[in-house]
């Protein structure tokens, strides 16, 4: 069965071809990060003319790279929610429209669960059941994921989440929209010892995480140096901010793996690419003799193959595809409300 994706929750148009028995066979991906970093942050209406424009060629740059036609489509997988409605309303639109157009049905996917379910798309695949961190620009949680459409929240931010975090510090530090990955790259260069930030919530009895709190300590700390930040400064401060919110993710997801009792983590979402959270876990699972997956770099940040992904895994589990035509996007919508033997009006 050939799923075609289609991902446009925010500021990435992405557009894949899975193959359910032989894997992903294309997908083509374009960021407006160059177009919003001018406003130094995402413009919905901007992101939505930029969707219309991008979808189409991408979707004929998917099919030839997998030398495939529209005709050899089974069904069209698209993100539902949540996401910015505009955003989501030109992928869900055109998802509908072409698969009505087809005769095939749709696969409503869930945002998150295309991040949760990416590492699946590489060559040496996580088993279920495992914990799973969950650390994009708008979500930080740790949940257990026992199957497709089996999940339960162990722990989630109570404000900020991770890669908010990390670009809003990134900002104080004069780096450009989404500066989470600049951030990153301009801590390598830092002194971790010349300064210490607070490690929110490091200690609490729960899962949960904090991060507002982390970020407000990057800007006094940037207030109180006297004169203009160089370089060296500005990766000083960076490094602290990623030692400090790196050692909670960590010491929070052993936590989740020892209260589970599960010995498979699985990291997803853009902070995912980050490379000291990826050392200090791979550390620790040495240490402490787990099994951690990533997706590929490339599947870390919004991408259409997570969703034909999810839409495939759905469909094997059994949620009912639906009938093309009819549509709504959900861009408020919690993850647990997704039972997989969910009937929604029109299912075929
Ligand atoms: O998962 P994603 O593409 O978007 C959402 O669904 O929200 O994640 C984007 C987030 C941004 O906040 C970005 O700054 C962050 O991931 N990010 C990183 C890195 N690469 C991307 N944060 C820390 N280190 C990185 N290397
Ligand atoms: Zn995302």
């Amino acid at each position: 069965m050939l799923i075609l994706g289609v991902e446009s929750s925010c500021d990435e148009t992405g557009v894949a071809l899975y193959d359910s028995d032989a894997g992903l066979l294309a997908h083509t991906l374009h960021s407006q990060v160059a177009m919003h970093a001018e406003y130094g942050g995402v413009v919905p209406e901007l992101a939505s003319r930029d969707h219309v424009r991008r979808v189409v060629p991408l979707l004929r740059g998917a099919l030839s790279a997998a030398g495939k036609s529209l005709a050899d489509i089974d069904a069209v997988a698209y993100t539902r929610g949540p996401g910015l409605s505009g955003a989501l309303l030109v992928g869900c639109a055109f998802a509908e429209s072409l698969a009505f157009a087809l005769g095939k049905p749709t696969l409503p996917v869930h945002h998150l669960e295309g991040h949760l379910l990416s590492p699946l798309l590489s060559a040496d695949p996580p088993a279920f059941p495992f914990v799973a961190l969950l650390v994009s620009g708008g979500h930080t949680q740790l949940m257990r994921v026992s199957a497709v459409g089996a999940y339960e929240i162990l722990g989630e931010t109570l404000d900020d989440a991770a890669g908010e975090a990390f670009d809003k510090s990134a900002k104080l530090l004069g780096l450009p929209y989404p500066g989470g990955a600049l951030l990153s790259r301009l801590a390598e260069s830092g002194d971790p010892a010349r300064f210490s930030l607070p490690r929110p919530m490091l200690h609490s009895a729960d899962l949960n995480f904090s991060f507002s709190g982390l970020k407000t300590a990057v800007l006094t700390l940037v207030r109180e140096q006297e004169g203009p930040l160089d370089e060296q400064l500005r990766a000083d401060i960076a490094r602290a901010f990623q030692e400090s919110i790196v050692e909670v993710l960590v010491k929070k997801s052993l936590k989740a793996l020892q209260a589970t009792g599960l010995q498979t983590l699985v990291v997803a979402g853009g902070v995912g690419a980050n490379r000291q959270l990826r050392e200090q876990l791979n550390a620790q699972a040495r240490r402490k003799r787990f099994r951690v997956y990533y997706p590929e770099l490339e599947f870390c940040t919004d991408n259409g193959a997570m969703i034909a992904l999810a839409g495939c895994l759905r469909l094997q589990a059994g949620t009912p595809a639906k009938v093309a035509g009819s549509f709504s996007v959900q861009p408020r919508w919690p993850l647990l409300q997704q039972p997989v033997a969910e009937t929604e009006d029109g299912a075929c």
